[in-house]
């Protein structure tokens, strides 16, 4: 075996190096959101071995003084974060000049990793978790130390990889290869679930990277408000009968969750002209929305939610309610009283409902997170039973003319594991799908994706909000809004962005376009940073999106070729973006809707006013678009014939896209039935 001296030798980068003694423990800063705990089940000998796996990070003569303190931490948190190594006190996103590095990609990333952390945008940024209950940007702060000092040292002829936040270390490429790939919780097969990743994540081998978490592109709740303001829009249009040119004035949005992408659904909801009343169960993060001006009232008593919410219907006014209290409450009030909600949806954690994502009827946020350290079998039960009775509120006001949708969360998915069979379309099992619709199938699938409508977001790494303005001017010349209604959103919502006040965090801006949209912006944009209007700009898109997600229960979810169970679609964006020359590539296992329920991948790219970068820029953007439009059109969704016939003729001689022939339903359906009969008899 080898001497830890001859270890430490053979590295010039490692915490020994990073630390001329071993860092105090920092204090933690009051009122900054904890993370529950997560249920320690390691054996014995999985204790020891998460113990070792940690210890890893740090020379041998801190061995003696971190082994007790991490075997705490592991014991009371379920997992191993080494809190010493935080970094004390805030953490934000400083302008790019104020990084170290050898290359502006690695300058760029350090800058999106510390947003990513920061105490304003993170969920709980102690337990590095950017958002959705356990979307980490790593597993722990020795992960992370290595990561920034990499990036510090990182040249544009190497790569740095990271597997599940371990930063593998950096390896020769070439100016052309991605500087960053990055992997999340990609399990094999036969051990891809929750159980399996639960120990895995205790052992410190996996980490949940929900997709800009782990892949270093979140931009606070602003993200997703852009997302939920189409979802709901377009859900108003197509299922309330509200013509292209109107909003949701007059109707009324419920949901739950106030969250770090929940929280953007009572914005989001004013912003289209709409009414919302939001349920939470946890008051840190009622009080976050409100200092931001996203939520204007709070209630605990249901009547009152509803009162003001009619009151505003009827004066075609605008407002965010935040309902103080579990949703299943809020909708049996509804049942009860007959109150008429327009559109309806959920957006608690139940990609994780059982690890906290779900905070059962009957019992306080306190209560759950202390029965979450003690008592998990009986907590599973209790969940169980507030879904089925969640489902049952939802079904009496869907049969009333509600219209229910799932938002992405694995709400349906849920529900059918808390034990209700009859939510399948086939009685049984979810291959056929569920009764009520997600999202993406009803709305975001035929009216956005399959046109190659998607997130579209930047960072000004600059950090000055001139420069934000100057991009949303930019963007919006490079738009027509005439050409179609999704565009005249779009141009809407870039036109009201800087007054509708959406930045936390890094100078950050989102909207949807298409794949030849995104081009066009991506292009003037590194113009702009050419000819010095504006500093250097990070491009990235997250897993909400055309082609870089495979995930049945929502990303996917129009797919209806049987080909909804397979990943191959982001695996080929990750390696073509990776072959096309973005700066950042990353894949995750679950983003969005939990482990073995996804695989979704992203990209950074960091747009540096380079020839190199249009040349990237021309490459990488449409294929990260088409590979999803072309994959969507053989499936036979129509929308996606249409876009992507359009491409092959204007991309003729460089790109190709196969188109599927269409068979005749009916000749189909008789051959098979008569076949069916002879083998009857
Ligand atoms: N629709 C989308 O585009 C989209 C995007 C990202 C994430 N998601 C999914 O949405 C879910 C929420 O994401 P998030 O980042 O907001 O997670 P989050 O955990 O930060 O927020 C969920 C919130 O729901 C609250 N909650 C839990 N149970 C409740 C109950 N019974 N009644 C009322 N409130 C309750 C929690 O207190 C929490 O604040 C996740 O499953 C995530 O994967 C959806």
């Amino acid at each position: 075996m080898f001497k830890n001296m001859d270890i430490a030798k053979a590295m010039e980068l490692h915490l020994g190096e990073i630390f001329s003694e071993l860092p105090k423990m920092p204090k933690f800063v009051k009122n900054v959101r904890r993370a529950p705990t997560r249920h320690f089940s390691l054996s014995q000998q999985d204790t020891e071995l998460a113990l070792k796996n940690a210890l890893r990070y740090v020379p041998d003569k801190w061995h003696t003084k971190l082994a007790p303190e991490f075997l705490d931490e592991l014991l009371t948190t379920g997992r191993i974060y080494g809190y010493r190594f935080r970094p004390p006190g805030q953490i934000t996103a400083e302008a790019i000049d104020q990084y170290k590095g050898n290359c502006i990609e690695g300058k760029a990333f350090q800058l999106m990793i510390d947003n990513n952390v920061d105490f304003d945008v993170a969920l709980y940024p102690y337990e590095l978790v950017t958002y959705g209950e356990t979307g980490q940007v790593c597993q722990n702060w020795m992960q992370f130390r290595l990561i920034k000092k990499y990036l510090e040292t990182l040249t544009c002829d190497q790569t740095l990889v990271v597997e599940s936040g371990h930063p593998l270390g950096l390896f020769m490429s070439s100016p052309e290869a991605p500087r960053a790939i990055i992997t999340n919780a990609l399990m094999v097969g036969c051990f891809d679930d929750q159980e399996n990743w639960h120990r895995a994540m205790a052992l410190g081998v996996a980490n949940y990277g929900q997709m800009t978490a782990g892949g270093w592109m979140y931009i606070g709740p602003q993200g997703i408000i852009h997302g939920t303001y189409s979802t709901i829009l377009n859900a108003g249009r197509a299922k309330l009968g509200i013509p292209a040119d109107k909003n949701l004035s007059g109707y009324l949005f419920v949901s739950s969750g106030l969250g770090g992408m929940s929280g953007a659904q009572g914005r989001a909801a004013e912003i289209a002209g709409g009414v919302a009343i939001i349920s939470e169960v946890d008051y840190s993060r009622i009080q976050t929305r409100l200092d931001q001006g996203w939520i204007s009232k709070v209630t605990e008593d249901a009547q009152e939610a509803f009162e003001l919410a009619k009151a505003c219907q009827e004066q075609k006014e605008s407002i965010a309610v935040a309902f103080y209290g579990n949703i299943v409450d809020l909708l049996e009030f509804a049942v009860k009283n007959n109150i008429a909600i327009d559109l309806l949806s959920d957006q608690t954690s139940c990609h994780a409902p059982y690890e906290g994502g779900y905070c059962p009827q009957g019992i306080s946020f306190e209560e759950r997170t202390a029965l979450l350290k003690s008592g998990h079998a009986g907590f599973k039960e209790m969940v169980d039973a507030s879904l089925r009775r969640h489902y049952e509120m939802i079904k009496i006001l869907a049969e009333r003319g509600t219209y229910f949708f799932d938002y992405g969360n694995s709400f349906l998915k849920a529900v059918y594991d808390a034990g209700v069979r009859e939510i399948c379309k086939n009685g049984k099992d979810p291959l056929d799908g569920f009764t009520f619709q997600s999202y993406v199938e009803d709305i975001m699938g035929p009216l956005l994706f399959d046109y190659g409508y998607g997130p579209f977001r930047w960072v000004c790494l600059s950090g000055k909000e001139e420069d934000l303005l100057k991009t949303d001017r930019a963007a919006m010349e490079c738009i027509d809004p005439d050409r179609r209604f999704q565009d005249r959103d779009n141009y809407v919502w870039i036109k009201d962005a800087a007054k509708n006040k959406l930045v936390v965090g890094s100078k950050a801006r989102i909207f949807y376009q298409d794949a030849t949209g995104r081009m066009k912006i991506a292009l003037k944009f590194n113009e702009m940073v050419r000819s010095e209007e504006i500093g250097p700009v990070m491009l990235g898109r997250d897993h909400h999106d055309t082609g870089g997600t495979d995930s049945p229960f929502r990303e996917t979810a129009n797919i209806k070729d049987g080909s909804n169970i397979m990943a191959d679609m982001a695996t080929q964006c990750f390696a073509g973006n990776a072959a096309r020359g973005m700066s950042l590539v990353a894949l995750h296992n679950g983003g969005g809707v939990g482990i073995g329920k996804a695989i979704n991948g992203g990209f950074g790219l960091v747009l540096d006013g380079s020839r190199r970068v249009d040349e990237v820029i021309k490459r990488a953007i449409p294929w990260d678009v088409m590979g999803g439009v072309a994959r969507r059109a053989w499936a036979r969704n129509e929308n996606s014939i249409e876009t992507s016939m359009k491409y092959n003729e204007l991309r003729r001689g460089t790109d190709h896209i196969t188109l599927p022939f269409i068979a005749d339903d009916k000749m189909v359906a008789r051959l098979v039935s008569d076949a069916f009969e002879h083998m009857k008899k």
